[in-house]
């Protein structure tokens, strides 16, 4: 199998991410932070070291402002409804996931007004209609960072100066980009990071985090035991304990920061470059195939390593199951859960065939994915 849909979740993993999570079962999962035994200790240990290095990988000064959650939906939920309020306005962009949408769109119930400024048909966006759109009453600006549908990349940085200049928080939803472009919170003037575990962070699913400025104080989503401050019946306002309620996901955080530790060690300007690569390949070769449509800024400078495209009016769907059948290529097809960036590209009846690239993969499957749609095409 040709596994080129690491856009939905990264895989294979390294190595040392199974080997850790193994060590992590046979060895000493305990329930971290509540008893005060060996074993709890040393489980609670590892979560401190997941915690240390997403603070290198990120530039975050405190470990204890990283908040563990199942995924970057979970992280988007809690920094978005926990933090805006009845009255506030909030600004994203229409190249969002149903992540930030759907959250939104509840958040409509309870009175919150939302903006979504609209990026051209390759997905990217003017800063400048972001800074237009800013109200008296805009409590927060939400962007993702990196298209799941056609790879673009925001301008993180301009969109983080006009939020500080105008004492706006700024949350930025890195479900495709953290582990595969750098972040740096301080310098993107970021207040609420969302992160997954299982994409280009390389850990497994089912564990995801948040990072919360210092600065901010959210309601918490659910209430329950933390270890910390038992002898009250009310949430202790500690953070992270505070939004960490119930026995944590000790194996997913094993493994969430043996993936941190990969790319913190393999270097994360060589991942980029050997996407960037395989990226302008794949690019290169579909350019060339008769039929075939590509989507997005069509520049491997300009996106993450995912390529939407298209053959003809064929179904994508319909293309994304003979890829699957008949060439034994893994893509996703449809609308990827991002009906606003499908609107915004012009694809949202047909969809398109995603090809999303990883670190594991090679010119060769890259070559062997081109001749595959090649062939669809000259028989479409
Ligand atoms: N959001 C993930 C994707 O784009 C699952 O496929």
């Amino acid at each position: 199998m040709i596994y080129l849909d690491n856009a939905a979740t990264s895989f294979p993993k390294p190595e040392t991410v199974i080997r850790e999570m193994n060590k992590c079962m046979l060895e000493y999962c305990a329930n971290p932070g509540r008893s005060g035994h060996k074993l709890a200790i040393e489980a609670g240990r590892a979560i401190y070291n997941t915690r240390e290095l997403l603070c290198r990988l990120f530039n975050i000064e405190n470990p204890m402002q990283i908040v563990f959650t199942m995924n970057a939906t979970d992280s988007l939920n809690l920094g978005l409804k926990g933090f805006l309020k009845r009255g506030d306005h909030v600004i994203a962009t229409s190249m969002e996931h149903n992540s930030v949408a759907r959250p939104l769109t509840a958040l409509k119930e309870r009175g919150v007004e939302a903006t979504y400024v609209k990026c051209d048909s390759e997905g990217s966006i003017n800063p400048e209609n972001i800074r237009k759109a800013i109200k008296k009453n805009t409590a927060l600006i939400i962007s993702t960072h990196a298209s799941n549908v056609v790879g673009t990349i925001m301008p993180v940085k301009e969109i983080g100066l006009i939020a500080k200049a105008r004492g706006i928080p700024y949350m930025l939803d890195a479900s495709q980009s953290a582990g595969v472009i750098d972040i740096d919170v301080k310098e993107m003037n970021i207040s609420m990071l969302a992160f997954p575990g299982h994409k280009g962070l390389m850990g497994p699913q089912g564990v995801g985090g948040l990072y919360i400025s210092e600065e901010l104080e959210l309601v918490q989503m659910k209430e329950g035991g933390t270890g910390s401050n038992s002898e009250y019946l009310v949430q202790p306002d500690i953070v992270p304990d505070r939004y960490e309620s119930g026995t944590p996901n000790t194996v997913g955080i094993v493994g969430l920061g043996e993936g941190v530790r990969f790319i913190l060690e393999t270097g994360i300007s060589n991942i980029r470059r050997h996407e960037e690569e395989l990226t302008r390949r794949m690019l290169q070769g579909f350019c060339r195939i008769k039929g075939v449509k590509i989507y997005g800024p069509a520049d491997e400078k300009k996106q993450t390593a995912v390529i939407s495209m298209n053959i003809g009016d064929l179904d994508s769907t319909e293309v994304s199951y003979i890829l699957d059948s008949e060439f034994d290529i893994a893509t996703r097809a449809g609308l990827h859960c991002s009906p606003l960036a499908h609107k915004t590209l012009g694809t949202l009846e047909q969809g398109t065939v995603r090809f999303s690239i990883g670190y594991f993969n090679t010119p060769g499957d890259i070559d062997k994915a081109v001749q595959a749609v090649e062939s669809i095409a000259r028989n479409a």
